[in-house]
């Protein structure tokens, strides 16, 4: 109704991660959240998080070709931007775990955390 097609549904029962949104800077499942719940909260979806140019983490992806379908990456890059936010340095062992509930049907992983490992060192050199 809004207009905006960047989250999509995988599973609609909080499994797969696909649909991950920042509400409140933290992400979110969005399909296990209702509209009244989110009320007076700010909600982030894919298309806000780049301004003139690509957030890190969505460069990062495609530096590293962290996608091959694309259907996980909008709540890939989700996830992963809230892991970063509370932890700007993870390890491999870290990312991997931070990722855990988003699922990626391609199995694209290793990408995937090469991605976010890249987009933590652009990050910290404030780029
Ligand atoms: Fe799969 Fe929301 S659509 S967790
Ligand atoms: Fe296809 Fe992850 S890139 S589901």
């Amino acid at each position: 109704q809004i207009g905006k097609v960047g989250t999509v549904v995988g599973c609609d029962t909080s499994s797969c991660g696909a649909c991950t949104i920042l509400l409140d800077g933290r992400s979110a499942k969005s399909c296990s959240v209702l509209a009244v719940q989110a009320d007076g909260s700010s909600v982030t979806t894919i298309e806000g998080l780049a301004g003139d140019e690509w957030h890190p983490v969505q460069a990062a992806f495609k530096e590293c070709h962290g996608l091959q379908c694309g259907y996980c990456t909008p709540g890939m890059v989700m996830s992963a931007v809230d892991l970063l936010s509370e932890n700007p340095n993870p390890t491999e062992a870290e990312i991997r775990e931070g990722l855990e509930g988003n699922l990626c049907r391609c199995t694209g992983y290793h990408n995937i955390v090469k991605s976010v490992a890249l987009a933590a060192e652009t990050m910290k050199g404030g780029k």
